[in-house]
């Protein structure tokens, strides 16, 4: 359960930025740090890209902060076509100049992309960042997510390789003035990342669990941790509604 008095918003937290997400702001005294990088952990098909999604589509629509989309695991043509489902129309954002999609998937599986950013070297930490550094100087974002993250650490193999690329990666969007989610496959249920060294580059890691109760799957999300911040200590249910991402902080999911 989630005392919202105990976590409390304070003092300078007009830093803070929102998800706009129902019920999970409210798990971390009103939203993340501005100018910081979370790890969105998570099993396969748990909802980190409709989490990550949801947060840069309610920045546009709801806090005029513009958004860079990094797809290193799904073609933009597919996310823009799932993303409708929820009403979320991110291709009048972009024409808009608000969201930037870079399709960082195409060149990795060989195929061509008619996408107006493609990120061509796509293991390539470096050439990422300078196109996001460039897209930057046009679109002013706010908000970025990378997803993800697993299979440029496959890529590098070695955890310290790993550990110190993926620095300089969050490290580059917090300078360039985003606040990021950097999502993670997790396999493992008592782990918080794939190869043990993402979360301790972040500032903060937020888990998603899909977890098998008897015959049905159980959606749950923790804040397992954030640098200078409060923030509840709970597991908490959530939804995937037609709207999009719902948590019920008021709820746990192993408690009553
Ligand atoms: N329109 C929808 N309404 C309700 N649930 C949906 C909808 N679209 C997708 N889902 C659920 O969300 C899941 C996929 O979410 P998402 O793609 O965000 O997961 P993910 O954690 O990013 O997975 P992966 O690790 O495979 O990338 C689907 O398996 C399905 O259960
Ligand atoms: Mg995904």
């Amino acid at each position: 359960m989630v005392d919202k008095k105990k976590i409390k918003t304070e003092k300078g937290d007009s830093k803070r930025v929102p998800t706009g997400i129902e019920g999970f702001d409210e798990l971390c005294g009103g939203g993340l740090l501005r100018n910081r990088s979370y790890l969105l952990s998570g099993a396969a098909g748990c909802g980190k890209t409709i989490f990550g999604l949801q947060y840069l589509y309610n920045g546009i629509t709801k806090y005029g902060e513009n958004g860079i989309y990094i797809a290193t695991e799904e073609r933009p043509d597919q996310v823009r076509e799932n993303v409708l489902k929820f009403g979320w129309d991110f291709e009048a954002l972009e024409d808009e100049g608000k969201l930037a999609i870079i399709d960082a998937c195409s060149t990795k599986i060989g195929i061509p992309s008619h996408e107006k950013y493609v990120d061509v070297r796509p293991f390539d930490l470096r050439s990422m960042m300078d196109q996001i550094i460039a897209i930057q100087d046009t679109i002013d974002a706010k908000r970025a997510l990378v997803d993800g993250t697993t299979s440029i650490g496959f890529y590098l193999q070695d955890p310290s390789k790993i550990r110190v690329e993926l620095l300089k990666l969050s490290t580059t969007l917090e300078v360039l003035g985003l606040t990021s989610f950097m999502t993670c496959e997790i396999i493992d249920e008592n782990s918080t990342s794939r190869f043990g060294v993402e979360t301790f580059v972040t500032e903060g890691t937020i888990v998603m669990y899909n977890k098998r109760v008897n015959d049905v799957r159980i959606r749950s999300v923790e804040v397992f941790k954030m640098r200078g911040s409060d923030h509840s200590k709970g597991i908490h249910p959530y939804e995937i509604t037609p709207t999009g991402i719902v948590v019920h902080p008021g709820e746990g999911v192993y408690t009553s």
